[in-house]
């Protein structure tokens, strides 16, 4: 079958794409020949296996990503624009095929979630890849005998560490606008999670000379740090864990390298008294992210409601998470999908338990799958905390499963300075018809994002990222572009 072909069958297609890393335009098996399962969540069984990249097979991608950088970073960039558009139209054929099979390696829902993330992924190429001809300089009145200008150039081979939780966005967020900027990329996939990345990395080969856009499977430590290490990579983009980033920027500092990094979150959600309760359920639907297991570091895993509200807008919440359908993740009906590890299910069953030991009270809600199909799927039931304040362990540290703490607060300065204790700052949300009340909260919220009365997800064209301990710089956007994957060399011709 031709690479291009669509395949809806995604267990075919995990068994085809086997044991194969992507260098220089080839899929290849790892130098160590060794692999490992993909398991999928919803059932516990293998569906493949990825091959197991280490040092060496760094080496080889970063050599055959040095080796195109020239003359990719010499096409005019709105030629490489095109070509990343180009990317964007090929994988918009290949929705459906890429729904099914992230689906199937992390357990994410086909309806809710993963259709969804298949059809952004195209988008983000898209508007990157119009945005070639941004790339502009400035000119500087230094001197009338003196031209003085800036450009805008790549920075080189550029090195991507993604996570399992969302990997197709989250890559593209990242390739995107390194690739229009005219850098070479080595993406190193999370133990996860690394087929269908590979697939869009396979599809994206079809349109990109070689070595432009290379894909390693690997684990942490034998793969992504030495992908960090390597002496020819000239910037570090991560998603991932706090504890890792930390890491990666230690690595980096020792190289003098740039670094992106986007970690966690414990992001609040403020519901006031006077809130459309219906529109502030729907909000806290969408921002628990309940649909992806609540595996989002954008989650609204705090959410304060004004005591005068508390229990309506807790039956109404608790109501409308009951009649979420857990089940295999391949099923249309389905809501709810399966935790992506036996690792993570255990550190989110945990804090549930350590929860109710804090003095919460747990209201579990929806109900487990009955298919004996899925018997040994990693299920959580979605947990619905009250009871407890903001500092509980479960109100600070994230959980990255299906639980939510609901606090009560009457006072709105109480209720910020809350919500701002915490050591992240990626998102937050405030539910009110009171103008005063919202631009306030905008102004004294520590986070990346603000939303008055919705809950958008990560869009391309808006700048994206965390303060504090939630990351360091931005992703999306022109911004994200010109400021992380290029530097602005400074020209002067002196013609006096
Ligand atoms: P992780 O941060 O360890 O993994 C993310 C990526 O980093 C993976 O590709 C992994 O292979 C790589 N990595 C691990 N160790 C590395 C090292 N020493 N050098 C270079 N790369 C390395 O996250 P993990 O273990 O999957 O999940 C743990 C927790 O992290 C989750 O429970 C959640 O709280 C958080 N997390 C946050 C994400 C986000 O979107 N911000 C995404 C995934 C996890
Ligand atoms: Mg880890």
């Amino acid at each position: 079958m031709p690479a291009t072909a669509p395949n809806t069958d995604p267990f075919q297609l995990a068994t085809d794409l086997s044991g194969l890393l992507l260098i220089d335009g080839a899929l290849v098996p790892a130098t160590s020949g060794k692999t490992f399962e993909v398991i999928n969540p919803a059932t516990g069984g293998a569906i493949g296996q990825a091959a197991d990249g280490d040092a060496e097979d760094v080496g080889r991608a970063v050599a055959a990503a040095r080796a195109a950088f020239p003359a990719w970073a010499a096409m005019p960039a709105r030629e490489r624009g095109k070509l990343v558009q180009e990317c964007g139209r090929v994988l918009a054929g290949h929705v459906e095929e890429l729904g099914r099979l992230i689906a199937l390696e992390t357990g994410k829902a086909l309806r809710t979630e993963s259709r969804v993330e298949a059809s952004v992924l195209a988008d983000v190429f898209v508007f990157y890849g119009g945005l070639g001809s941004e790339l502009k300089g400035e000119t500087v009145p230094f001197n009338p005998q003196m031209m003085t200008l800036t450009q805008r150039e790549p920075l080189g081979v550029v090195g991507a560490i993604i996570p399992w939780n969302v990997p197709l966005l989250l890559m593209a967020l990242k390739i995107a606008p390194a690739l229009v900027a005219g850098n070479t990329v080595v993406v190193k996939s999370a133990e996860e999670a690394p087929l269908t990345v590979l697939r869009v990395c396979q599809l994206m080969n079809t349109v990109l000379p070689k070595g432009v856009f290379n894909m390693l499977s690997g684990d942490g430590p034998g793969c992504g740090a030495p992908l960090v290490e390597h002496p020819d990579v000239a910037k570090i983009t991560f998603t991932g864990s706090v504890e890792t980033g930390r890491i990666v920027y230690t690595s980096a500092a020792t190289r003098l390298i740039p670094v992106t990094l986007e970690l966690g979150g414990k992001s609040p959600m403020i519901v006031c008294a006077d809130a459309d309760l219906e529109r502030a359920v729907n909000g806290a639907i969408a921002g628990m992210r309940f649909t992806r297991q609540g595996q989002s570091c954008t989650a609204a895993s705090r959410i304060f409601v004004h005591d005068s509200i508390h229990d309506a807008f807790l039956a109404a919440l608790k109501a409308r998470v009951d009649g979420m359908v857990m089940g295999d993740p391949l099923d249309e009906r389905t809501d709810i999908g399966a935790i992506i590890s036996p690792a993570q299910h255990e550190k989110v069953s945990g804090y549930i338990k350590l929860g109710e030991e804090e003095g919460g009270t747990a209201h579990v809600c929806s109900a487990l799958p009955t298919d004996p199909d899925l018997a040994r799927g990693l299920w959580v039931r979605p947990v619905l905390f009250t009871d407890l304040t903001n500092q509980a362990r479960v109100a600070r540290e994230e959980i990255f499963g299906p639980v939510t703490c609901l606090i009560r607060w009457t006072e709105f300065d109480d209720v910020i300075a809350q919500a701002n204790d915490s050591e992240y700052g990626l998102a937050a949300t405030i539910w009110t018809r009171d103008l005063k009340m919202a631009l306030a909260a905008t102004q004294r919220l520590q986070a990346g994002l603000v939303q008055v009365n919705q809950n958008l997800v990560v869009q391309p064209n808006l700048s994206y990222g965390g303060v504090k301990t939630s990351g360091l710089g931005k992703e999306a956007s022109l911004e994200a572009m010109l400021e992380h994957f290029t530097h602005k060399k400074t020209i002067i011709l002196n013609m006096g």
